[in-house]
């Protein structure tokens, strides 16, 4: 997730404009920074690796001359976090200048094909093929205007793109379109602006147009045009008014960064399908030779490498060990070797207990691989392959959508192996990937048709003094991450553990009115599971089940439950059904009167030991 915006005005500098509204994006994406303008015929561009500020302090944002602009505030997905992959990027003659925010799938094709027409590449972004693309239309055909070039060269694109294009050729244009990522247009006396988000410029305006997919806007100073990228067909559409605070607006009308980010998680998991094949496939060799693989992690990212062993085991036939990273050392610090595989996972990559278990089997010549949400982060730097899980940045404390981002990713590579050791039928592969294309709607589906029930759940348990949370196999770890999320957030004390082991000591606690949470997907567990139940109901408990849609045997059991669309495959199941206990402690921290974005004693990123 990156942040993009621009501006023309009818007079004055548009630099500080643009620093200004970046420095509104940054909660989008703070990695890198650029601004581009056009003055005299001529394309003016200062960016770097950094924060905002920092990058200012070096190069004085403020200082590019022309009331035309645009700028970026940088997530890193393709190309480490450095100022040759900093957004705007251009093209060979340096004329055109584009920011993005977005996945450009096909983007290594395209690539090789301007490559072979002569195109020479700078940066290592998937980005930069729109520069050169457009070039390549304005030198095929010189009579295309450059709104034309552009509507091309978006045709040829697979993935999300909110981009804005400048020209030296066109210096009164900004030609924006987009597909996916957020894109929207403000409108004021004297200058009209673009930008990912509304905060940028609700400041100046709050007049704003929404661009939907599918659709590319010419902005001049005259104002705006609507096209559908299709058929280049008209589209009007009225500013409307705008009634936020800067603030709801950062959070885009949320209350909380947490739920907004529970809510993202649909267009999270699409991202996580654009991942690129070849790097899926490089990293799905190393645990397919290793004498053992170990799964690395703390946290909720821990919970994600317990839920991955069930899937390298089920899919892959492939004995994996998850391990909590400040135990790793201890546990198998001398047996680890140059045979041993570690996949670390750390949204942050900063974690320090999970890179000091990487660092003590980089020491003994093992090979580390990293799943991080955070490219240029020192997990990246350690690692001998790593994959970037697409979340972009997670404000709230409590681990949501980078959770299930990673658990996509995992299964994703559990698939690749699975396929490389024979040991799944292409149709097998097929169902699979057609289920977890399918996942992003799911989850949209859950959110939608359960936030509110959950939200009655919340209020009905918020004084319980705790909770048990249970889960049979590869819900385990959903039950451990619902436990997690309950206690970080809501203060509640919560115990989680294999429904197997209630009857060896836990279920001693349990007395009347007791809460416990089972999730109960249909898979093979369920026939035990249901005794489990059974059990914990004969002693009184209250029972909260997150069951598959129409469960009627469980709703029978139940005292409350959610409902999760039928028909997820098992390995698939803790994406869906960890939602409702995400939101489940989300609104028992609301209803307890805690800030479910800011939890006491926690931080976003554990850098100490
Ligand atoms: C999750 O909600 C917590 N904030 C915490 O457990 C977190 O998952 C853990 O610190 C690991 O962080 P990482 O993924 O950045 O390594």
């Amino acid at each position: 997730m990156c942040g993009i915006f621009g501006c023309i005005l009818k007079n004055g500098n548009a630099a500080p404009i643009i620093h200004a509204a970046l420095k509104r994006l940054e909660y989008r994406g703070y990695d890198s920074v650029g601004e581009a303008t056009l003055y005299n015929g001529r394309l003016y561009i200062k960016k770097d690796q950094g924060k905002i500020d920092e990058a200012h302090k070096i190069h004085n944002l403020d200082d590019l001359p022309g009331n035309l602009g645009v700028g970026h505030t940088r997530w890193a997905t393709h190309g480490a976090p450095l100022e040759v992959n900093a957004h705007p990027h251009v093209d060979c003659s340096k004329q055109i200048a584009v920011v993005h925010n977005g996945i450009i799938e096909n983007f290594a094709e395209l690539k090789l094909e301007l490559e072979n027409r002569g195109h020479v590449f700078i940066s290592k972004t998937d980005t930069e093929v729109i520069a050169h693309l457009i070039e390549e239309n304005l030198k095929t055909n010189p009579s295309l205007g450059l709104a034309e070039a552009v509507l091309e060269a978006v045709g040829r694109l697979d993935g999300s793109y909110a981009i804005a294009v400048i020209s030296t050729k066109e210096p009164d244009k900004i030609i924006c379109a987009r597909n996916e990522s957020p894109l929207v247009i403000g409108v004021n006396e004297n200058a009209i602006y673009f930008a990912s988000d509304i905060p940028a410029f609700l400041p100046l305006t709050n007049r704003a147009v929404m661009i939907e997919d599918g659709e590319l806007v010419i902005l001049s100073r005259k104002g705006f045009e609507i096209r559908k990228i299709a058929d280049s067909g008209a589209v009007s559409r009225e500013p409307k008014l705008i009634d936020w605070t800067s603030e709801m607006a950062v959070k885009k009308g949320y209350p909380h960064f947490m739920l907004k980010e529970i809510h993202e998680q649909p267009a999270c998991l699409r991202n996580t399908l654009r991942l690129q094949e070849h790097y899926l496939e490089l990293m799905a060799t190393f645990p397919d030779r290793a004498r053992e693989v170990f799964l690395v992690a703390c946290g909720t990212s821990y919970h994600a490498c317990l839920a991955a062993s069930y899937m390298f085991s089920k899919l892959a036939f492939l004995a994996t060990y998850p391990v909590i990273g400040s135990e790793f050392v201890e546990q198998h610090g001398k047996s680890v070797n140059i045979d041993s595989t570690i996949l670390a996972v750390s949204q942050s990559g900063e974690t320090a207990d999970t890179l000091a278990a990487v660092n003590c089997a980089r020491q003994r010549a093992a090979t580390v691989l990293g799943l991080t949400n955070a490219i240029g982060s020192t997990l990246t730097r350690v690692s001998r392959v790593y994959l970037g899980q697409q979340s972009g940045p997670e404000i709230g404390v409590a681990a949501t959508k980078t959770f299930t981002s990673q658990l996509s990713v995992l299964v994703q590579l559990a698939l690749r192996l699975a396929k490389k050791r024979g040991k799944v039928s292409q149709d097998e592969m097929d169902f699979l990937a057609e289920k977890l294309e399918k996942l992003p709607d799911t989850v949209e589906t859950i959110i939608r048709g359960q936030e509110e029930k959950v939200k009655q759940i919340a209020k009905k348990y918020k004084d319980a003094k705790t909770f048990f949370f249970l889960g049979r196999g590869v819900s385990t770890a959903t039950a451990y991450e619902g436990r997690l999320k309950l206690m970080e957030i809501a203060y509640v004390p919560a115990i989680a553990f294999p429904a197997g082991e209630s009857k060896h000591g836990p279920i001693s606690l349990v007395e009347h009115g007791f809460p416990v949470v089972f999730i109960c997907p249909k898979d093979e567990t369920r026939k035990t599971l249901m005794s489990n139940i059974m059990e914990m109901k004969a002693r009184g408990a209250s029972i909260i089940a997150v069951i598959e849609e129409g469960d009627e045997e469980i709703k029978k059991l139940a005292d409350d439950y959610v409902e999760v669309p039928k028909g997820i495959p098992e390995v698939l199941s803790p994406i869906p059904f960890v939602v409702p206990l995400q939101l489940l402690a989300y609104y028992m921290a609301v209803e307890r009167g805690h800030n479910p974005d800011t939890p006491r004693n926690l931080a976003k990123s554990v850098t100490v030991k």
